[in-house]
């Protein structure tokens, strides 16, 4: 009865561009998705039926990678993450299903990180039509903070290249590790704001923008640029200067119209006790993050403003079987 644990990501910088081929940096978070599979003689979801239509990361996972034609299957799932709330909620159920499934097939198999990273990103890709950065999924499955981008980054170890057909055309990223300091002594709270923020809908809406107003390329270039200096100040331990990348990195995805009032509103709630705030991830709704040396105290300000905190270190351990 295998049994497997991915933790959810948080992205520092770089949302959005990242699509387009930028760097973006992510870290994976302490709370993520447990999923525990069985065989059985039917197949369901945490007791219910299970419904190709309601979980087609899943199915997309046993049917189109596993190719699984063995005995049904009872998959239980249990999530600490906000969901639809970009914190890698679905890259983290992608993994821990596909952990967990090759323990089903193999009792012997040992994890593979960078396997279960590309099955998961082919899951994302599926199910946001065919626009997926695999950011998300390598940082659930690598764990620790990762840079994701067209390029080799300066200053990180390169971990595997990863490849997709978009309606753009063919993206190709390099996934990349970044060691922090241990020595930073700073917290993330992410503030959730109760409303979905549906990865693909945001994604195609940044796609239309940029048909319809070409010249707001110039803030993808500007994400990259903040993002490139938000590297460097964190692999530095340098943590005022990384609040202040995460600052004019917020002002830039707000111009491509993926803020909303309610994170602006938890994001300026909890400024004055941060060394920077922004939304993370798809936007719309979702979370916002903070980085602080007063997680209790922003925590506070976020329960206030009307959200829902959740307080992390920085760069939790990847994808792995628990028992
Ligand atoms: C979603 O967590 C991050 C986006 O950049 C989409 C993606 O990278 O696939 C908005």
């Amino acid at each position: 009865m295998p049994k497997a644990f991915a933790p959810g990501k948080c992205i520092l910088f770089g949302e959005h561009a990242v699509v387009y081929g930028h760097p973006a940096v992510a870290v994976a978070i302490d709370s993520g998705v447990e999923v525990e599979i069985k065989k059985s003689d039917s197949w369901t979801i945490d007791g219910m039926p299970l419904e190709i239509d309601r979980h087609p990361h899943i199915s997309h996972i046993l049917k189109d990678i596993f190719e699984y034609d063995g005995d049904p299957l009872e998959i239980r799932i249990s999530s600490g993450l906000f969901s639809t709330a970009g914190l890698g909620s679905s890259a983290a159920l992608s993994n821990a299903v596909g952990a967990a499934l090759e323990v089903i097939i193999d009792e012997n198999h040992e994890i593979d990180k960078v396997a279960l990273a590309r099955i998961g990103h082919s899951a994302e890709a599926k199910a946001q039509n065919g626009r997926a950065s695999p950011t998300d999924t390598a940082t659930s499955a690598i764990g620790g903070c990762i840079v994701v981008s067209g390029n080799d980054v300066e200053g990180t170890e390169h971990i595997f290249s990863a490849s997709l057909e978009t309606p753009e055309g063919t993206r190709t990223w390099s996934i990349g590790k970044v060691v922090i300091p241990e020595e930073i002594d700073a917290w993330l709270v992410l503030g959730f704001t109760g409303k979905a923020s549906p990865t693909g809908d945001m994604v195609s809406g940044v796609a239309r923008l940029l048909k319809e107003e070409p010249k707001k390329i110039e803030e993808m270039n500007a994400i990259a640029n903040i993002t490139q200096a938000g590297l460097t100040a964190l692999s530095s331990g340098n943590v005022e200067a990384v609040g202040m990348a995460m600052n004019a990195c917020h002002e830039r995805l707000r111009n491509i119209q993926v803020s909303s009032p309610e994170l602006d509103s938890l994001v300026d709630a909890v400024r004055p006790h941060s060394f920077g705030a922004k939304l993370t991830g798809a936007g719309g709704g979702g979370c916002m993050v903070a980085l602080t040396r007063y997680p209790q105290r922003v925590a506070q300000e976020i329960e206030i403003a009307g959200g829902k905190p959740l307080i992390s270190r920085l760069g939790a351990e990847g994808v792995r079987l628990v028992n």
